[in-house]
């Protein structure tokens, strides 16, 4: 069968009864992964009317049902326009108008509280935005407070139903005293594996081949990710943390931190020997280290590599687990813990959809 009677045979994405219409920004590892979902009995209620990556996008609806859609975009299609993608919303006639961004781009995470604004609903596994500058974060919430939805299951632990549970302790009038974890799978991996056996820049090399990091590390390793997701849940618990009030102590060292990704990947086995000291001197305490993300009841929010005993949560964390213990008004004398995969493609897109279909 040719490969376009073959992208033929996926039903038509024009489905008249359905009541919510989304354009999906972004379409790589999570947008592609909700692409396959929205080709599922689950989506049903979910018509797709644009598309798009960082050039170019789609509104066509026969092009929009391809299954190499993600592919086609590389190289067709218009060239990038929100107000394209806005009008192929409006045109959907769809009750429910949704915007999905699966990027990670900070101009686009800056557009959202204008569009909660305009009536059309937002999805995000972007954490630019609610874990940004504090100014974004109060636009966001005047946005939602007057009407706008806001899905943002996927932006912390990969949908682990983090956010949802705090909302609703809340909702119930318990408020979050101390929050401590893993909030990265990459972070949570590399120092689950490191027992001294292995240099650190070896077991760095193995994750990054097996796509847990970035294709360059330093994102992951400089912490900043785990501090925009401490961030979100710290402001959705109702503490207003500027970004400048978080301590985020990362693991690049400075000689390190401005070189191009090919000159830092050649130079990973610098990281090896501090690491080495802080494993051993950890390990003769009877501890092990962890990158932990941690909020005190004064509101004082710290990222870094702590040691904790063997006893504690976060020692006994399996693969790319990620990891939330949260004290509250009523669970505190044992932290409610939420654990389990905090990344991943499938898993992060079935956050959004799960966000997309609660809008109904
Ligand atoms: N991967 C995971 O397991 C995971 C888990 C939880 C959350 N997340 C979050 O999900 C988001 C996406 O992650 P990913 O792994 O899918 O990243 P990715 O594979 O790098 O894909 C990013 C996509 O965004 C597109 N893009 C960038 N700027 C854009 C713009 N202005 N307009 C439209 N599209 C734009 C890129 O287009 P080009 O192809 O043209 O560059 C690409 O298609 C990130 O915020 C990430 O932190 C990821």
């Amino acid at each position: 069968m040719s490969a376009v009677l073959a992208e033929r045979t996926v039903a038509p994405n024009v489905r008249p009864n359905t009541s919510i219409a989304i354009v999906l920004l972004g379409t790589g590892v999570v947008g592609g992964a909700l692409l396959k979902l929205l080709n599922t009995p689950a989506a049903a209620s979910v018509r797709l009317v644009g598309a798009a990556n960082s050039r170019r996008q789609q509104t066509d609806p026969t092009s929009l049902a391809s299954r190499s859609l993600r592919e086609q975009l590389n190289h067709q299609g218009d060239t990038r326009d929100n107000a394209g993608l806005l009008a192929a919303l409006d045109a959907s006639g769809a009750a429910v108008r949704v915007i999905v961004d699966a990027t990670a781009s900070a101009p686009l995470a800056s557009r959202h509280a204008e569009w909660l604004a305009r009536g059309y609903h937002v999805v995000t596994a972007n954490k630019a935005l609610a874990g940004g500058e504090l100014t974004g974060w109060r636009a966001l919430q005047a946005a939602v407070a007057h009407g706008g939805r806001y899905g943002d299951s996927a932006t912390v632990g990969a949908g682990l139903p983090v956010l949802s549970t705090l909302r609703r302790l809340r909702s119930c009038g318990d408020a979050l005293l101390t929050l401590e974890g893993v909030f990265s799978g990459s972070l949570s991996w590399l120092f689950n594996q490191y027992d001294g056996s292995r240099p650190f820049s070896e077991l760095l090399r193995e994750a990054r081949q097996l796509g847990y990091t970035e294709p360059d590390p330093r994102s992951d390793l400089s912490g900043e990710d785990v501090a925009r997701k401490l961030l979100i849940i710290a402001r959705n618990a109702g503490f207003s943390l500027g970004t400048d009030e978080v301590d985020v102590q990362g693991l690049v060292p400075e000689p390190l931190r401005a070189l191009d990704t090919e000159s830092f990947l050649a130079r990973l086995e610098e990281l090896d020997a501090p690491l080495a000291k802080l494993h051993a001197e950890a390990k003769s305490r009877g501890c092990v280290l962890r990158f932990l993300a941690r909020l005190n009841q004064r509101g004082r929010a710290r990222v870094g590599l702590v040691e904790v005993p063997l006893s504690h949560p976060a020692a006994r964390l399996y693969g790319t687990d990620n990891q939330f213990a949260l004290t509250t008004t009523r669970y505190n004398t044992q932290p409610l813990v939420i654990q389990g995969p905090g990344a991943g493609p499938e898993v992060t897109a079935q956050a959004l959809l799960g966000d997309v279909l609660a809008l109904a």
